[in-house]
């Protein structure tokens, strides 16, 4: 924060505004901080990346599943139907503890309540490690506009280096939400997978569906003009799976498949989101969605969420799964490298479900 002592930082020259949100760890957060009263124009978005709110049908919702009983035949074809019809869904009873929950909330809120110094060491120039960094917009380097957000990103490599790397603030409480998601992952995988007629993980598919993991500390601050910019951009994920803890204020909205509508996914206690990510549409052959979401900007609270990616490794090749074509099917994707795959995401600004094209076959 600023006291009036300290000359206010120049916000009216786009290069100086932007190293303050961007370089120098302030974030949108620090600038939201100054109670600006418009949006700078280097946050204004162009109409048709905005939400338009009149292709929001409000009485639709992606499913909502309890998970208390997972073996329930009838419970495997919910999720495995939501995945193909939705590709988004709200799971309850899900084993992740509340407790585990409400920690990371509280953790996220407490990294970005560090001062901006203390954040500044986790940008990606000053991070002693290349697994976490914290960042503005989504790629701030190459989106002409930005986005209305800040991130800490971080990419899981072990206990040890996250006990090194991870900020200490946050760390304790992120490791135990990834591991208390552990068998929650791996049941929703078995299930999705018995529909491709694939009855078991193992040492062979077990890597390839969720061999890495990054996990994201969302924080979308209160926006003077959240009309005119976005939180995030549409978007698919680039995961297998993607678990998302959403805190109660709201802003997230989906695709309805094959139609230019979207739902809301409102906040509902002790919920997660479960969203199927590109790789997983590609393994499935197209059968199991990734579905372009975005979050729009809110004008009267901050915002959190916690999104754990589950992913193939970098190193794994990906492609539809031999039992996905047992029938003569037609692949409808090549084999990529994943870490290519991955490296085409992080190229290009959010825009839409366009990551895919880079695997069509
Ligand atoms: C993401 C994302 C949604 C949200 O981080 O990829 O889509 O609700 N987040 O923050
Ligand atoms: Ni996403």
């Amino acid at each position: 924060m600023f006291d009036h002592l300290m000359a206010p930082p120049p916000l009216t020259d786009p290069h100086e505004l932007k190293a303050f949100v961007v370089d120098e760890g302030h974030g949108v957060k620090g600038l939201a901080e100054l109670k600006i009263k418009s949006l700078p124009a280097l946050f204004i978005q162009p109409l048709e990346k905005r939400l338009d709110m009149s292709k929001v049908v409000p009485h639709e919702s992606i499913p909502v599943i309890d998970m208390s009983n997972s073996e329930d035949p009838e419970v495997e074809q919910r999720i495995c139907d939501a995945a193909e019809n939705w590709g988004f869904f709200q799971i309850v009873n899900h084993g992740v503890p509340a407790s585990v929950l409400e920690d990371v909330k509280e953790a996220t809120r407490r990294f970005f309540d560090l001062r901006a110094d203390e954040k500044k060491k986790y940008l990606f120039k000053n991070s002693r490690t290349k697994n976490v960094r914290l960042v503005t917009s989504f790629i701030p380097e190459v989106d002409k506009v930005l986005e209305w957000k800040d991130y800490l990103s971080c990419f899981y490599v072990s206990d040890d280096e996250a006990m090194a790397y991870w900020p200490s603030v946050c760390r304790d409480q992120v490791l135990e939400y990834m591991n208390k998601s552990e068998s929650l992952i791996k049941r929703l995988l078995e299930v999705l997978m018995k529909r491709l007629g694939i009855s078991e993980l193992n040492e062979t598919n077990e890597p390839i569906l969720k061999g890495s993991r990054r996990i994201n500390l969302n924080y979308y601050p209160v926006c003077p003009n959240p009309e005119l910019t976005v939180g995030v951009g549409g978007h698919s994920d680039v995961s297998t799976l993607t678990v998302l803890l959403q805190d109660e204020i709201g802003g997230l909205y989906v695709r309805k498949l094959h139609s230019e509508n979207w739902v809301h996914v409102p906040p509902i206690k002790g919920c997660l989101t479960i969203n199927i990510g590109d790789a997983l549409q590609i393994m499935s052959n197209g059968r199991y969605k990734s579905i372009e979401h975005q979050v729009v900007a809110n004008g009267h609270e901050n915002r959190i969420s916690v999104p754990i990616f589950v992913n193939p490794r970098p190193s794994d090749v990906i492609g539809p799964l031999r039992e996905t074509m047992r029938r003569g099917e037609k692949g409808l994707y090549k084999q990529v490298l994943y870490s290519d795959y991955v490296k085409h995401f992080y190229r290009k600004s959010h825009n839409g479900k366009d990551t895919i094209d880079f695997a069509k076959a």
